[in-house]
Parts: C-alpha cells; structure tokens; sequence
C-alpha cells in the first residue's frame, strides 16, 4: 500500500485524511466482521439449548448511534478545512494558462514564453493555472500533487499548488478525450531557485528528459501579445485602455471590478466573465452601451483569448 510522493503542503493534508479513512474503516470491518464471526461460532445451534428472548439495549443503540456521527462530522470538517485550503489560491500565485488539446497540453506564462507538454514552475511558490480547452472535456491531474480538474471548453477552470519537492512530475489527462487520450501526458519540472532564474532568463535548463531548448530572444510578454491582438482585431475601435469613452466599455481597470449590466444585474469581470464577452457578447450587455460587438467565437483561438484577458488584466 503506497501512494505516489505528497509533493505539496495540501497533498500531504489529503494524505493525512485518506489514511485516517482507510484506517477507520478497516477498524469498524474488523469489528463488525470479527463480532459476528464470534457470535456465529459462540451462539450457533446446540441441542437442548433454549435461547434467551432479547428485546432490545437503549446504551447499546445510543452509542452506535453517538459514536459514528460524531465520527462523520469529524470526517466533514476535517474534508471541509482541507478542501478549502485546495480550492482558494493565494494571491501572491504564480499564474500559468493551460490549455488542453486533443491531444497536448500547453502552457502559456505571463512573461510570453509558451511550451508544449512541458510545465515549468518554481519550488515554494504557490502556482495558480488557468485552464481552458479547445476541443472537447480533458481533465488536467497531477498525482504527486493531489489536484485534478477538468478543462472545459468555453470556460475557465483553475487550480492552484505550491510546489514542495524539486524534479519531474507526472501530468496524465484524466478523462477520456479520444483516440490518443492515454498518450496525452505532460512533464511538469519544478525547478530550484538557481533553475528557475535559468529559465526566466531564457537560457537551456540541463534536465535529463527535457526536450526543451530555450533561446535568449526576448518575447512580448503575453499581456503585450494580447495587447497587439486588440490593435488587429479592431477592438480597439470601440474599447479604450485608457478610460476614455467609445462605443464599448473601457478595459481601464475592468478586472475583478463590479459590473452593472442593462438588466440591473451586478457581475464581477473575472476570466469566465471577459471570455463569455468576447465569445458571447450579447449574454452580459453592460448597462449604457448597445448590442452593437459581433461575436469573436472561431476568431480568435484559446491562446489569444488568453493573451486578450491578460492584457486586460494588466491594465489594474
Ligand atoms: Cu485529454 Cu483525455
């Protein structure tokens, strides 16, 4: 009985939790189990043996009904605090865009890099992915790190972890995709401190399986390329960056802010909000400005979406 290596704070958490489930349940089957081999063998049939005629014990049933709730809900809480520490990324997060194709995974960083099958992150950093699919339902699972998460088209989902132990991890997609589901699978490097200013810096990591070669060209930042993406895709002719007023609303401080839609609707613009606007832009028309955007759905693709969202992002 062993698991693959907790390589998180919150993976060593769930571990913690799984274990005291196995263990408790295999206390109450052997005790369930063993009673009722004993009373089996003990009060089996004998002749001239007149059994005792037993109505019922109150103590007997007020403890097993006690003592198993109490357990329960110490299961729930426990379950909830762990659960709540998993799903709730710390703002200080490193944040990568993922997104799963039949059949890859690639990842987009903020400082514009992109790699293919091949995730890189820092030690002792939490690391927050954003993650969106071009084709059909994937489900992006890291079992040294606990988390899985399925990667959905037309939405974001997201999770988060802090990395604890250097090397390679195993990335599998969990759900079935297609042909080559099982071959969709992904390297993800957690590098030390030194390596991890190595490939910030642009230059060749020596990791034994890595097939990644870096080049020393500076690239836009992804926010930059969304920014570039705006000025080609003309939105830009009815969305100001600065605040000034045009046909559509400003991106000017748009991110996580409150906004009031022309059905009185309050919405927080956050990536599924900003996605939806640009794929969908008439199913949250914001209050004072008319139906007027096409939509971009089959326009722009997932990686420029996110470029777009991260520019937008940017402008806090
Ligand atoms: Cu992607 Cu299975």
């Amino acid at each position: 009985m062993s698991l693959p290596i907790a390589a998180t704070d919150v993976a060593v958490m769930w571990d913690h939790l799984y274990w005291f489930l196995v263990w408790l349940s295999v206390f109450f089957f052997v005790l369930v189990v063993g009673t009722m081999i004993y009373f089996v063998i003990k009060y089996r049939h004998q002749k001239k043996q007149k059994p005792v005629f037993i109505t019922g014990n109150h103590t007997l049933e007020v403890i097993w009904s006690i003592v198993p709730l109490l357990l329960v809900l110490i299961v729930f809480v426990w379950g909830y605090v762990v659960y709540r520490k998993m799903i709730h990324a710390p703002p200080n997060s490193l944040e990568v865009r993922v997104i799963g194709k039949q059949w890859l995974w690639q990842f987009q960083y903020e400082d514009g890099k992109t790699t293919v099958n091949e995730l890189f992150v820092p030690v002792n950093q939490p690391v927050k992915l954003i993650m969106s699919s071009e084709d059909v339902i994937h489900s992006f699972f890291v079992p040294d790190f606990r988390v899985k998460q399925d990667v959905v088209p037309g939405m974001y989902t997201s999770i988060w972890f802090e990395p604890t132990v250097p090397g390679r991890h195993q990335i599998f997609c969990a759900e079935y995709c297609g042909t080559s589901h099982s071959q969709m699978l992904a390297d993800l490097y957690v590098l030390s401190e030194g390596d991890w200013a190595q490939w910030k810096a642009g230059k060749k990591l020596n990791l034994k399986t890595s097939r990644i070669s870096m080049s020393n060209v500076p690239s836009p930042t992804l926010a930059e390329q969304g920014k570039k993406l705006m000025l080609q895709k003309g939105c830009v002719a009815c969305h100001s960056d600065d605040g000034s007023p045009r046909p559509g609303p400003t991106y000017k401080n748009l991110f996580n802010s409150k906004v009031e839609l022309a059905n009185g609707q309050v919405v927080i613009a956050d990536e599924n909000y900003l996605r939806e606007s640009i794929e969908t832009p008439q199913a949250k028309l914001v209050k004072g400005f008319g139906p007027l955007m096409p939509t971009f759905r089959g326009i722009v693709s997932e990686e420029e979406i996110n470029a777009i969202i991260a520019y937008i992002k940017s402008l806090k």
